[in-house]
């Protein structure tokens, strides 16, 4: 039997399994790339831990592709099989696996909040748990969780950063950004390095239009990320935002070939095709081409991971941005079969995307495949009635923002006034301040 670092157990005769568990879950909650071969050791020192095999399930589904679904199911059987004895919370994780994988991710989630009722510094649970949620869109129900768990942390419990930084970007999302402020800044000052602590910063910054400060801080810290897992490309992503708001492309296209879409990076050439750095690179793109600038074969890359997966159901947010990059290198087959394919899986499952997929992924991706074809009256037709719903396709404001660009430029296109008046209300609704400032709206 071991323990990880707040004492809960983990059950295994394996000391070895119990270590590497208990190292993979610091690391993974500090979003630092050695957690993956963490786990390899755990499962390989004891595959019949039912704790160990969840948690490899669970993070197999967390990488959102179709691709490794196999390999998780045979996770979840292992887990199954060795789960009698062990403890009701590790029997939660072999729950909430089970959930995901049948796609029931808001049934995987209660199982995670029954894991913090009992074990709220259960650092683990807290960080699947907003995970999910956040590619949920439901950052409401994450912001309460962390709040009810939150009076059982302080600077003595093991994980304390991570959990602060979890905090602060619960906090950041629901728009209380001095709270979130004051938490990341807590957060860097324990451990200047904390990933998940920059971002929340990252988002705070840009929310509240702090575009200099922004790009200062960023140029400081990127290298102490370099640890991290794919995270480090997000945070590169980030830089590039407030780059983008100073006209500064020739830096954001270095950075874009160095640090979000390198091929030759370890993290990049171990998975091409990882969802969030897909998406990264896209929405950077799209945003490039709007300044005015030749982003070269640069969309030839990103749409050859993009084509073979068009039906791939696996992420709502990640498929409006198959569409992105597919319509952009001018693969209008590939785009309708991505549409088919999004179409058939939001009406005929009952799996908890595909809602999702129905009310805000697939006027996303419409939306972004007329914008290409010019079409701005068909961008609006499709984003418009669906305001109240785009936050459905998960992903954070700042990430989600795109859509709302690429409807605010076809408002401008078609010289509809009241259009555009409608969407900066909504964009002011969404929490940004100043949205005005910003080159995306300066039309307004
Ligand atoms: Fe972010």
């Amino acid at each position: 039997m071991g323990i990880d670092a707040r004492g809960h157990i983990i059950s295994t005769d394996s000391n070895e399994a119990a270590t590497a568990l208990s190292a993979a879950i610091e690391a993974f909650a500090a979003r630092q790339s050695i957690a993956a071969s963490h786990m390899q050791k755990a499962i390989a020192a004891d595959p019949e831990c039912a704790f160990g095999q969840a948690m490899m399930g669970i993070m197999l589904l967390g990488a959102r592709t179709t691709a490794l679904r196999e390999q998780a199911k045979q996770a979840m059987v292992a887990a199954e099989k060795h789960s009698q004895q062990v403890s009701t919370r590790e029997k939660q994780y072999v729950k909430a696996l089970q959930h995901t994988y049948a796609g029931q991710l808001e049934d995987a989630v209660r199982c995670y909040e029954a894991v913090l009722a009992e074990h709220p510094t259960d650092l683990l649970a807290l960080v699947f748990l907003q995970s999910e949620l956040f590619w949920l869109g439901d950052m409401v129900w994450t912001e309460r969780v962390s709040a009810q768990v939150a009076p059982h942390w302080n600077a003595d419990v093991p994980g304390y950063t991570a959990f602060l930084a979890i905090r602060a970007f619960d906090l950041e999302e629901n728009n209380r950004f001095a709270e979130g402020e004051q938490v990341t800044q807590e957060a860097l000052k324990l451990n200047p390095a904390d990933v998940w602590g920059a971002h929340a910063f990252a988002h705070i910054m840009l929310m509240q239009n702090r575009i200099d400060e922004g790009i200062a801080w960023m140029d400081e810290r990127q290298s102490l990320w370099d640890d991290a897992n794919q995270m480090q490309y997000h945070l590169a992503w980030h830089h590039c935002l407030f780059l983008g708001e100073r006209h500064q492309h020739e830096k954001m296209l270095a950075i874009y070939d160095e640090r979000i879409r390198n091929r030759d990076h370890a993290l990049c050439a171990a998975m091409p095709d990882l969802y969030i750095d897909l998406q990264n690179g896209s929405s950077l793109l799209w945003r490039l081409e709007q300044a005015g600038v030749d982003v070269g074969n640069r969309w030839q890359e990103l749409a050859d991971v993009c084509a073979p997966r068009v039906n791939d159901m696996s992420n709502p947010f990640t498929s409006a941005h198959f569409a992105l990059v597919l319509a952009a290198n001018e693969q209008f087959d590939a785009c309708d079969e991505l549409i088919a394919a999004m179409e058939s899986f939001a009406n005929d499952t009952n799996h908890d995307l595909a809602l999702r997929y129905r009310k805000a992924a697939l006027p996303a991706a419409k939306a972004a495949i007329a914008h290409r074809k010019g079409d701005h009256h068909g961008v609006i037709q499709q984003l418009k009635p669906a305001q109240q719903d785009l936050w459905n396709m998960g992903g954070s404001h700042a990430q989600q923002d795109l859509y709302y660009q690429i409807w605010a430029d076809s408002a401008a296109k078609q010289g509809d006034k009241k259009a555009y008046a409608d969407l900066m209300h909504v964009i002011e609704k969404i929490g940004f301040v100043e949205p005005t400032a910003r080159i995306a709206y300066a039309q307004a």
